[in-house]
């Protein structure tokens, strides 16, 4: 489990000061036995600043997974930085978090030399994408090692039949991405209660969690959040 550690900076963001402090988030997360910290550097910082990233890898031996969108200023950020993985979403500047998958078929060429780039610098890349064979053929042709699936659109049925359907989907394009050689991630939107179908799911390798987590945390406190969600999932 990689514990998405944005909303810690968040917090901080809203007073503009230095507490609560990402680094000792991620020291909590090792200490609890999370396998990864996911850090989104947005182009408009809104919570995650440049530095938090290097004082986060400097902090801890955990894998830190970066997510960003292909923007150039993040892009050299985490060139300098040299993530063990970088997972890239697409990013629209009015949402209030990543909505949607990439959509690989858009902008191929620029995405490609990213790719690539990140694989000269010996950076893992995964793509953030919908549950969806046309982009997990994508991602193949990307020559990806791993792909993470959107998990909202199933996080926000309200419905068990809708629940169900979404299950179905993202099960699929697991067995799809297996098929092809692609290691398959998860993650949006999961929490307490719906983690439970998913971790179920025979092949994903790793799921990336934040927002409940944190939330949880205001009740029970960050350590334990962290552990209540990897017994779940183990
Ligand atoms: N994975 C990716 C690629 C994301 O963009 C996010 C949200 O930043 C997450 C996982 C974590 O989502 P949540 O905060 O809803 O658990």
């Amino acid at each position: 489990m990689g514990v998405n550690i944005d909303h810690v900076a968040t917090l901080r963001q809203v007073r503009g000061g230095a507490w609560p402090d990402p680094a000792a988030a991620a020291r909590i997360c090792e200490r609890a036995g999370a396998h990864a910290v996911v850090m989104h550097l947005r182009e408009d910082r809104r919570h995650i600043q440049d530095e938090d990233l290097f004082r986060v890898q400097k902090a801890v031996s955990l894998k830190l997974n970066m997510e960003m969108s292909i923007a150039p200023s993040v892009v050299k950020t985490a060139m300098r930085l040299g993530p063990d993985q970088v997972t890239l979403v697409p990013e629209k500047r009015k949402e209030r978090t990543t909505e949607g998958g990439l959509d690989l078929f858009k902008k191929p060429q620029t995405l490609r030399r990213v790719v690539e780039d990140f694989k000269k610098r010996g950076i893992e890349v995964s793509l953030f994408i919908d549950p969806d064979l046309k982009q997990i053929d994508g991602a193949k042709k990307l020559g990806v090692p791993a792909v993470e699936f959107h998990t909202g659109d199933y996080a926000n049925q309200t419905s068990a039949p809708g629940a169900g359907r979404e299950l179905l989907r993202l099960e699929k394009a697991v067995k799809a991405a297996g098929e092809r050689g692609i290691t398959p991630h998860a993650g949006h939107g999961l929490d307490y209660d719906n983690v439970k179908a998913v971790k179920k799911m025979e092949g994903l390798s790793e799921l990336n969690i934040g927002y409940s987590i944190v939330c949880r945390a205001v009740w029970v406190g960050f350590e334990n959040a962290v552990k209540e969600m990897l017994h779940l999932i183990q």
